[in-house]
């Protein structure tokens, strides 16, 4: 009989950490000790300054224990901790830890609760339930529902999920795709990966409700390449759909077709960019393509096709399941339901925050992340991964919405030791690099940011070569043929605008660069009207 039951993350973070080690650790000790114990590898739940956190379940709840290193297992036997006692590494009954229990996990209700890759579990737990439910409303409910309920793409650019739906469903030529963009390329962002290791039938789920709602029957997952853990999980999930009958010619004896399969990504940024991952899909070099065609109506092989990013999918069978009201409870203005920050960098608690959008940045820094890492002052923030704006500590109260900020959920925190004239560098560097050199503005144009800022640090003629620069910027905002050109500008000018001093550069220098910072292309968007 198997008396204790123990869940240790296979969550990539975690392992980085020393999960598997652990684990091995744990077993061996129970295995000497003559105790039978099971041990379920979970996802994450997100908390990683307590990762690799063990958990075990006992009949007061899941009692967790982190981070817990190889060299404590012994010890945490001695303290009975298969019976959830005493012992410095004890954290609590998991669920009433503050960090979780203040968060509103809808999209990650399950990721570092069940066994990933347990058909069972997620049934057990939910899951499939938005797929019944959707095959009893339709698909003109379906996309009712997911219109109504206010979501957003959760990839950048915040584009009401129903309307695309819809101009898909209504497009006449098949067959029709359904692609999840899983390329997840900023830097500090981890929460598509988290919900593909840590609860990939859901993000299986979701798909196959949007295949139903908008009628097709072939879906592919892009995946990022440097995601092995990910792939690994949903290979087994994918696999485990299909025998039992969750995938393949008949889903659940519906009558309707739906197969899903991984297409590996080679590690460009710009492969995250829709139409560029089309390209990649196909075949070719990740190159940006001109819109139109939209890809709703024409896109992978000439069809049209259906794009949306990890969370929104995985967020569809909730919203199925519950109705639209409920997740539209949740949010704040045109920005409705729940958003999974992910809090990185110099950040003393980092780790991912299932928030309703609208939270204060401040309360994500300091209420969940705890300041700075380094316990230093926190001198900037970065909100949108590499291509988002750069706050100051004073500006921290700006409610995180897609209205007053990108919506991309990565948030990097740095402490006074930042250079942020390097960081603005690095922005136009990054985007040199990343440049998949289709036009001028961004394969030129950052080339010629990175040399200016070169030129700017180094006292060569810096008044004049910042007026260049802001014209550059004006040039790559309002001329690139996608985001990566034109949101570059953002992280440059507010680096330049908060901190001209790490330039040295006065702030009666940087006056000129205005207040309004706002940005809206095609393909992504960030908003930041700078007070
Ligand atoms: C340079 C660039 C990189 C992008 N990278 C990603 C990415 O890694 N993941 C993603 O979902 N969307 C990314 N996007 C946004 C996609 O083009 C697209 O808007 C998104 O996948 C649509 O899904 P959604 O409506 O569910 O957000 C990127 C856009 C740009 C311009
Ligand atoms: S902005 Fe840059 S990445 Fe985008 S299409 Fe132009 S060259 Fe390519």
């Amino acid at each position: 009989m198997t008396n204790s039951i123990l869940y240790i993350p296979r969550e990539s973070s975690a392992v980085s950490l020393g999960a598997d080690a652990v684990a091995e650790a744990i077993r061996k000790e129970a295995s000497s000790r003559k105790l039978d114990i099971k041990i379920v590898r979970n996802g994450s739940r997100g908390m990683f300054s307590h990762e690799p956190m063990v958990e075990v379940a006992t009949s007061g709840g899941r009692i967790a224990y982190g981070p817990v290193a190889a060299r404590d297992v012994a010890s945490l036997f001695d303290s009975n901790f298969l019976d959830g006692r005493e012992h410095r590494l004890r954290l609590g009954v998991a669920e009433e830890i503050p960090w979780l229990k203040s968060q509103t996990r809808l999209t990650f209700a399950r990721a570092g609760v069940t066994d990933p890759i347990s058909l069972d579990d997620f049934i057990a737990h939910g899951g499939y339930r938005g797929l019944k439910r959707a095959i009893e409303l339709g698909a003109d409910a379906v996309i009712a529902e997911v219109t109504e309920s206010g979501l957003r793409g959760r990839g950048g650019a915040g584009f009401p999920t129903g309307i695309k739906w819809k101009t898909a469903a209504d497009a006449l030529a098949t067959p029709k795709y359904v692609v999840c963009n899983a390329d997840e390329g900023d830097s500090g962002t981890f929460s598509d990966r988290m919900i593909m290791e840590g609860d990939p039938f859901e993000l299986i789920e979701g798909m196959t409700i949007a295949a139903f709602a908008v009628g097709a029957t072939q879906g592919y997952i892009y995946l990022r390449s440097e995601y092995p853990h990910a792939r690994r999980a949903l290979i087994e999930a994918i696999a485990t759909a299909y025998s039992n009958g969750y995938l393949g010619a008949n889903v659940v004896g519906s009558g309707k077709a739906f197969d899903l399969e991984i297409r590996l990504g080679a590690g460009a940024y710009i492969c995250g960019e829709e139409t560029a991952m089309l390209e990649s899909i196909e075949g070719r070099r990740g190159m940006v393509r001109f819109k139109p065609p939209i890809p709703a109506l024409e896109a992978l092989f000439g069809k049209p096709t259906l794009i949306n990013n990890v969370v929104s999918f995985a967020t569809v069978p909730i919203i199925i399941e519950r109705g639209a009201k409920f997740f539209r409870d949740f949010g704040a203005g045109n920005s409705r339901g729940t958003i999974p920050f992910q809090l990185a960098g110099n950040a003393k608690r980092p780790g991912l925050i299932e928030t309703p959008m609208g939270v204060t940045l401040r309360e994500i820094v300091y209420d969940y992340g705890g300041g700075t890492a380094s316990g230093r002052p926190l001198r900037a923030v970065q909100v949108g991964g590499p291509l988002g704006a750069y706050f100051t500590e004073s500006m921290l109260d700006v409610a995180l919405d897609f209205e007053s900020v990108a919506a991309r959920g990565g948030i990097l925190v740095f402490d006074d030791t930042v250079d942020m004239a390097r960081m603005a560098r690095y922005a136009m560097e990054f985007c040199a690099i990343e440049s998949c050199g289709k036009c001028t503005p961004c394969r030129i144009g950052s080339i010629r940011g990175t040399e200016l800022i070169d030129d700017i640090i180094n006292r060569r003629r810096p008044r004049e070569n910042l007026e260049v620069l802001r014209d550059l910027c004006d040039t790559m905002k309002f001329g690139s043929l996608c985001a990566l050109g034109g949101l570059t500008p953002l992280p440059v000018l507010s680096a330049l605008k908060y901190f001209p001093e790490d330039f040295g550069l006065a702030a009666s220098d940087v006056d000129f660069i205005g207040d309004d910072l706002t940005i809206s292309i095609s393909g992504a968007s960030s908003t930041h009207a700078i007070a």
